[in-house]
């Protein structure tokens, strides 16, 4: 894949950037280069703070055309220049591809060690945020908006994975990578991750990335990198969303994971004791039964056996598809949290790199406070 970076992204001045975009607020919706002064003026010398990821602080701001937008900052770890990668990565991904179901990447902008990636503003925050967690969100979260937002987040990793040549493993499928905008379209964020795909061959990860709980055990234990990691992480989101519970309830013996308890349900021919029960038994009992079946075939142990997004697509849109008959296997997990293996030089590690929950981390980093809730 070819990317077409603007053509001064990292080199050139904040003069040239001057004269290109000094107030002249061009907004044809191509991905421009900001100068640090109207990243300043816009979010009002950063003071208003939306959010905070393991790689930087998100801050709203409003552009001179009046459009709102949310302002990622990177800082760049000289040593590691992790910040850099990050920065490169997201943008050399985002910048060149558009649909309904991800966000879209305004701009960037380069000063000094920090580093800015400018987005449309989504005004319903991240699933995370607005809908799971507190039972006040979830109650406020109908079967209905459920159905969709499932459906959007798979229409955009089934782009991702099959329409896209080459093809785009997101590797941090998680809710709160999901933003949602005015109308609750969903809409996959943070390809910081991202790896494109040259060849069907796997991609052998240098550094294990995602977030406990939501990912896949074959990627945790090999670094090897699939579509079907990203399909896992999908139906651990698919359950989050039908059932409400937390990915990893760190305070439990038995049934930690979500996919424990889910597959417990299967087996006893019993999964709608699982589905949210904020919901008051409003929703269709045979589409709840079949969501979570999708959820439970993303996370079988067996990669292979996992279905395609495609397909996952097709089976939560088409009402003839029911999975009545199918056979699910047991789910994977990763159990036991040390005993993952990195293929990377660790002695550069240190070993709580970041300590707030849900967070996406490097392979160095296995607290409980990595555990996603
Ligand atoms: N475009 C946006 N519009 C509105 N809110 C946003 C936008 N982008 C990010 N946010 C908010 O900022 C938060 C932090 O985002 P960020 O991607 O930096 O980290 P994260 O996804 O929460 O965690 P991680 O670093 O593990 O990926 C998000 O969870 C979301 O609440
Ligand atoms: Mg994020």
């Amino acid at each position: 894949m070819k990317f077409s970076f603007p053509a001064c992204l990292f080199s050139c001045s904040t003069e040239v950037n001057n004269n290109d975009f000094a107030d002249g607020e061009i907004n044809d919706g191509s991905f421009r280069v900001f100068t640090y002064q109207q990243l300043k003026s816009a979010t009002g010398n950063f003071s208003s703070k939306i959010g905070q990821g393991g790689f930087g602080s998100v801050y709203k701001g409003r552009l001179k055309d009046g459009s709102f937008v949310a302002v990622k900052v990177l800082s760049i770890e000289i040593e590691s220049m992790r910040g850099e990668r990050e920065f490169v990565a997201e943008l050399a991904t985002l910048a060149n591809m558009k649909h309904h179901n991800l966000v879209s990447l305004k701009g960037c902008c380069v000063e000094g060690a920090k580093r800015y990636l400018v987005y449309e503003y989504m005004e319903n925050n991240s699933l995370h945020h607005t809908f799971l967690g507190s039972e006040d969100k979830r109650e406020r979260f109908s079967w209905e908006e459920r159905k969709s937002i499932s459906i959007g987040v798979a229409r955009g990793l089934s782009y991702l994975h099959e329409e896209l040549k080459p093809h785009i493993v997101h590797r941090d499928i998680k809710a709160k990578n999901i933003l949602i905008d005015r109308s609750f379209t969903p809409k996959l964020a943070d390809f910081g991750l991202a790896k494109l795909m040259r060849d069907e061959k796997s991609y052998i990860s240098t550094r294990v990335a995602g977030t406990l709980g939501y990912l896949a055990p074959e990627y945790a234990s090999s670094g090897q990198l699939r579509r079907k990691s990203d399909v896992y992480s999908f139906g651990v989101l698919l359950l989050q969303v039908i059932t409400g519970l937390a990915v990893v309830d760190a305070y439990k013996d038995i049934e930690r994971f979500i996919v424990e308890k889910a597959y417990a349900a299967y087996e006893a021919n019993d999964l709608l004791r699982i589905v949210d029960p904020v919901l008051n038994r409003n929703y269709s009992a045979k589409e709840a039964i079949k969501f979570l079946k999708v959820g439970l075939l993303c996370v079988q142990e067996n990669a292979r056996l996992r279905p395609r997004m495609s397909e996952v697509v097709e089976i939560l849109t088409n009402s003839n598809v029911d999975l009545k008959d199918v056979h699910i296997s047991k789910p994977g997990f990763v159990a036991d949290l040390r005993n993952i293996r990195i293929k990377q030089n660790m002695t550069t590690s240190s070993p709580q790199e970041s300590g707030s929950s849900g967070t996406t981390f490097a392979s160095s980093i296995w607290s409980v406070g990595n555990l996603a809730r």
